[in-house]
């Protein structure tokens, strides 16, 4: 029986201005905007395959098999949505490896679900364009929808109630601002306490400071899109700095209360204050986890690097700004064989290998 088959791999993005918060659940639709710029590290190597002979779904992250309803939230509906489009009903088969730290607040599940939807588009020979793409990342998970581009980006909140206006523009591409730099600080890669998907629905139903977090998002996201363009690293990290700030604000504010920061993450927000004491020239952010992503230029990427095991990060990596999903074309590299089977295939020395 025939199996169709591709593979694809996408980066995680790290967002700017956040998005914590949907006004819709199930079609996956933000409160507000939001601004991010895409990784060239991290990846997630995605192979999805379908046939008539597969007899259940079948999602592997990092050679463990999903099973329950919580592991399969984002994936299964996402996969169920590409079928409807694509108006059939075989079972899949999807691989997925990551090198980023699965929900350790480190945006892995950004790269998995674009990586997903591209490949699974990809095997269905679905004809669709990076907006559509994107709104389907959307259905797995919100932030994924981002990766679909590379450089900074924004995703629309759009104001549609089938969602069709909410999916993510580029601002400017991989190659706009060469020097811009993510140094990560790996802190903990361990599987966080709230998930993002159920912190988010808790701070929107009781923090008392949410509406004015949504009050203020408009304004500053001209003004993010404005650094950018602009190149002012000064103020793009300046409004980083607060927004990482309002949005644990709003966490904290949550009942009960959300907190993601450790006493490192507080180290370091105070060490890159000291650093910035003569002048802004980094800015740290925080998603839903405690490791640090600072966002800087190369002249000052291995201050920063130093900064952050002075705090006691060990493990760090420096990022440039990272293009779009890639299909990938060579059979070696592909997760499933042509007859459906699993390929062995493991981390060594920072590259996917896959073994015959
Ligand atoms: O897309 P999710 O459900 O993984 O939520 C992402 C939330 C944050 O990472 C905290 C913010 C963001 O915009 O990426």
């Amino acid at each position: 029986m025939k199996i169709v088959r591709a593979t694809a791999e996408a980066t995680p993005n790290i967002a700017i201005i956040k998005y914590w918060g949907k006004r819709d659940e199930k079609l996956i639709l933000p409160q507000e905007s939001s601004i991010s710029v895409t990784l060239n590290q991290l990846k997630t190597r995605t192979t999805a395959a379908f046939s008539e002979k597969f007899k259940e779904d079948e999602i592997w992250i990092n050679n463990k098999k999903l099973t329950t309803p919580d592991e399969l939230e984002k994936a299964l509906p996402q996969l169920n949505v590409i079928r409807e489009i694509a108006k059939i009903d075989m079972k899949a088969k999807i691989i997925s490896y990551s090198i980023a730290p699965v929900a350790g607040g480190l945006a892995g599940s950004a790269a998995g679900l674009c990586a997903l939807a591209a490949a699974a588009t990809k095997a269905l020979n679905m004809k669709i364009d990076s907006r559509q793409l994107s709104i389907l990342c959307r259905r797995g998970s919100g932030s994924a929808c981002r990766s679909v581009y590379g450089g900074f980006v924004e995703w629309l909140k759009g104001e549609r109630q089938d969602g069709s206006d909410s999916y993510a523009v580029q601002i400017a591409d991989e190659n706009y601002w060469p020097e811009f730099r993510i140094v990560i600080g790996i802190a903990q890669s361990k599987e966080k306490k709230v998930k993002s998907r159920a912190g988010m629905k808790q701070t929107v139903a009781t923090s008392i400071l949410y509406p004015s977090r949504l009050n203020y998002l408009p304004k500053i996201l001209e003004e993010t899109k404005k650094a950018i363009l602009g190149k002012n690293l000064e103020n793009l990290c300046e409004i980083a700095m607060h927004e990482s700030n309002n949005m644990h604000s709003v966490m904290l504010d949550t009942w009960p209360p959300i907190m993601y920061l450790n006493d490192v993450s507080k180290e370091v927000i105070y060490a890159i204050h000291e650093f910035n004491q003569n002048g802004i020239k980094a800015g740290y952010s925080f998603d839903a986890g405690p490791n640090p992503t600072i966002f800087t230029t190369e002249k000052y990427e291995k201050q920063i690097e130093k900064i952050l095991k002075d705090c006691g990060i060990e493990n760090t990596l420096i990022s440039y700004v990272g293009s779009g999903p890639k299909i990938i074309e060579h059979e070696k590299e592909q997760l499933i064989d042509e007859n459906g089977e699993i390929k062995k295939h493991y981390l060594k020395n920072d590259k996917i290998i896959v073994e015959r």
